[in-house]
């Protein structure tokens, strides 16, 4: 069987580096490659060749492999080259791009989104939302520590003792505990906040303080996940978030509740009452933003605070994210290829079932299906 990569546009990522050439190669697979697909992540044709794939034109990659990966969604151009019966697997935003699953569907692709990957202990080695949320953690605190006119560690030189930077984190998920790990490395001091008591110990553990608001609302049936607060403790905590936030020179906003707009945290009114040089990185840009000031994709001067809004910063480490990315796909991979390297769906194994978006003329993924109506 041959295996496809299609290059990214608009996105430095590439969806398998040439170490991950090598590691399907064992699978008993091969692999093309669209030419230029690895420039972004400084990677040459010759690299992929030299790890045993072969480099063709994109049609050609399109037309003789029988799985294709890419990072984002695939696009319509490459849609309308698929065959009928091909296996395509990249991230697919199948809660928004109704066009996409259509097209897919009526070409009677199988497409598997690697954003849907179910989130089970068992599919933990392919969740690549976990993977690029801590790269995302991880260089929003970069970007903040670049972009500030403070240092953050303290020190003692002979020209006095400079103060830590103080961070506050919004929201300890995947990319909130990164970004506290990264903070404390860099030698800031970091308060959080989040709406799960149960992630108290871990911020701790990472040297972070964790401010509580009393009255958050829990919901086991969740799964772990946040739940929509109440009205009344969302302004307490609006309130808290204020006092902590005007004293701090970054606030990294990361708060979420899948599926959803993103809380709104951080007001206008608390932006401007910030001091001035201080720095927001809202890596909830794209879902609305915890920060009421953000634009996705922009970085906003109100009143001298920076709010940026970035979106991708995985495409802005573009080696490593490829390199984590590659890795959960080619976990994936070993779910549908057998050991003779064929091409073997089991639709009862759950989490085939669950990253399925399109079989055979049919949309499978039952939430999608629901939205499309
Ligand atoms: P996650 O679901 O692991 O963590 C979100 C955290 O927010 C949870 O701990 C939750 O309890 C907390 N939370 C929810 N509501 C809250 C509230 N009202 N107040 C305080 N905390 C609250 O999510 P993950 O994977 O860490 O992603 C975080 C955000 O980063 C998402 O919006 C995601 O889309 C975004 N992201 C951004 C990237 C970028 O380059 N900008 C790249 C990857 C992810």
């Amino acid at each position: 069987m041959k295996i496809g990569i299609l290059k990214d546009t608009n996105d430095n990522r590439v969806a398998l580096l040439p170490e991950g050439v090598v590691a399907l190669s064992k699978l008993n697979v091969s692999v093309l490659v669209t030419k230029s697909a690895g420039e972004g992540a400084f990677i040459s044709d010759k690299d992929y060749e030299e790890a045993g794939a072969g480099v063709l034109p994109e049609d050609d990659v399109i037309r003789e492999s029988e799985i294709l990966l890419k990072v984002n969604p695939v696009e319509k151009i490459q849609v309308e080259k698929f065959k009928e019966g091909q296996v395509v697997v990249s991230v697919m935003n199948p809660f928004f791009n109704f066009e996409l699953i259509n097209n897919l569907k009526d070409k009677k692709i199988t497409s598997f989104g690697m954003d849907v990957i179910p989130r089970t202990t068992r599919a933990q080695a392919m969740d690549v939302l976990s993977s690029m949320a801590t790269v995302a953690g991880y260089k929003a605190v970069l970007d903040a520590a670049g972009r500030l006119p403070n240092f953050f560690m303290m020190f003692m030189s002979a020209a006095g003792t400079i103060r830590p930077a103080k961070v506050l984190v919004l929201g300890a998920g995947v990319a909130g505990l990164q970004a506290i790990a990264t903070s404390r490395k860099l030698g800031a001091v970091v308060e959080v906040f989040d709406v799960r008591a149960a992630v108290k110990e871990e911020v701790m553990s990472l040297g972070g303080k964790f401010i509580e608001v009393e009255g958050a609302k829990d919901d086991v049936a969740a799964g772990g996940y946040a739940v929509e607060q109440t009205e009344e403790f969302k302004q307490k905590q609006q309130q808290m978030i204020q006092d902590h936030a005007i004293s701090s020179n970054v606030v990294i906003c990361t708060a979420q509740i899948p599926g959803r707009k993103a809380p709104l945290l951080i007001t206008e009114d608390t932006v401007g009452k910030m001091k001035p040089g201080s720095v927001i990185i809202d890596l909830a840009a794209s879902t609305g933003g915890n920060c009421a000031v953000t634009k996705n994709d922009e970085v906003i001067n109100y009143k001298d605070v920076r709010v940026v809004g970035n979106s991708n910063y995985p495409s802005d480490m573009p080696v490593d994210a490829s390199r984590m990315y590659g890795k959960n796909l080619i976990n994936f991979l070993k779910l549908i290829i057998n050991e003779e390297g064929k091409l073997n769906l089991d639709f009862e194994d759950e989490i085939i079932a669950g990253t399925c978006l399109t079989h055979d003329n049919e949309i499978t993924n039952e939430r999608v299906k629901e939205l499309i109506k």
